[in-house]
């Protein structure tokens, strides 16, 4: 689905931004310690050197209180009109876990919603948000991504154990005009469910009711054909990249700054060589934090802002690709935030 960008007269405007990771910290060596693994293999196939992780007591929910408040605060706001959380890894299974954030931030009674998009989840949440404040129903959106992945993936399963990592990030979206710094520009987003079963959860859906009948241990953790993932990921976020730039009326060179899903440093690498984006323009996140899923994006764009690499005025391209599968893109030019 592509929205119609010219004639848009209320802009989504990124108005604040915060992100949050959970203090325990897990690098490659204490893995390389309980599986069949090593810090050398991890780094050089995937980028990452070291992830956080919830404890036990710790809900996704947590997560993203944390990052939504950072966000309200950076935005210099204490409301909004609705709550949207990108997420796949709900605190529980029904009902949504965005009502429950929304109360946590002081904001009962305000609308509030789960988008499942898996690594996905961030943008399709942004396109929900841009599309409302578009459409005139509402003046002020969070768009919260967060996800524990640790708490679905098989800890004695080496190729996703290593790769995935807990934390959250969030935006404020305001309505604005389409020239501002900060508005979204056009979103295109995608979805194949042929591939429903490249990255999935097999067991414990309305499908396969673990009630009835126990899952076998593979079924119940969260499992991905990394190969095929890796050449889909590349492949889609390249072609929704090029379709968002077009839409914005921007050439791949104009780019400043790269925001892809962090998924692994060599798919980074590969989408801004295809699209001859030099390499130095990507903003990388995983080599501290590993693929947070939905929290991925805003948790980049907030190491971005830190570390002065997104800088007012710098045109951004953002990009995923996830479960589903599903894969988006859009673009903004970088607006002046304080953190
Ligand atoms: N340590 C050591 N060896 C390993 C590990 C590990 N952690 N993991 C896999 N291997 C081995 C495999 O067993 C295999 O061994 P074999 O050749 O003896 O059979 C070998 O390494 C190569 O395995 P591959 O799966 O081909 O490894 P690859 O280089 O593809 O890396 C990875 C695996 C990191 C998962 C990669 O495929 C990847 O990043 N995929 C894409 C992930 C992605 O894009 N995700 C986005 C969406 S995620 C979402 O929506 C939640």
């Amino acid at each position: 689905m592509s929205t119609p960008h010219t004639g848009r007269v209320r802009a989504a405007v990124v108005a604040g931004l915060g992100s949050w990771l959970p203090p325990r910290v897990v690098g490659n060596d204490e893995l390389a310690g309980r599986i069949d693994t090593s810090d050398e293999w991890i780094r050089t196939r995937t980028g990452i050197r070291r992830r956080h992780v919830v404890d036990p007591a710790m809900p996704t929910s947590r997560l993203a209180v944390e990052a939504g408040s950072r966000a309200l605060e950076s935005a210099g706001v204490p409301d909004v009109d609705v709550v949207i959380l990108a997420t796949a890894t709900p605190d529980r299974r029904c009902p949504a876990t965005a009502p429950l954030v929304a109360h946590r931030l002081g904001l009962t009674g305000r609308p509030a919603f789960d988008v499942s998009a898996v690594c996905t989840g961030f943008l399709y949440a942004l396109a929900t948000g841009a599309g409302m404040i578009g459409s005139g129903a509402v003046e002020r959106v969070l768009v919260i991504g967060a996800d524990a992945f640790s708490t679905i993936v098989d800890p004695l399963e080496r190729s996703t154990a290593v790769v995935f990592g807990d934390g959250a990030g969030a935006v404020v979206l305001r309505a604005g005009d389409p020239e501002e710094p900060g508005a979204l520009g056009p979103f295109v987003l995608g979805s194949d469910g042929s591939l429903a079963d490249l990255i999935t959860i097999r067991a414990g859906g309305s499908e396969h009711p673990t009630v009835e009948q126990p899952a076998s241990r593979p079924d119940s953790y969260f499992a991905m054909r990394g190969q095929e993932t890796f050449a889909l990921a590349v492949a889609r976020m390249e072609e929704a990249s090029r379709s968002a730039l077009a839409k914005a009326g921007w050439k791949p060179g104009q780019v400043d700054r790269l925001v892809c899903h962090q998924a692994n440093l060599r798919i980074l690498q590969a989408i801004s060589r295809r699209l001859d984006v030099p390499q130095e323009r990507l903003v990388v996140h995983l080599d501290l934090a590993g693929n947070t899923a939905a929290a991925s994006i805003p948790l980049a764009l907030d190491h971005g802002l830190s570390t002065g690499e997104l800088t007012p005025g710098a045109r951004v391209l953002l990009t995923a690709f996830g479960g589903g599968a599903t894969w988006g893109a859009t673009t903004l030019t970088w607006p002046e935030l304080k953190r």
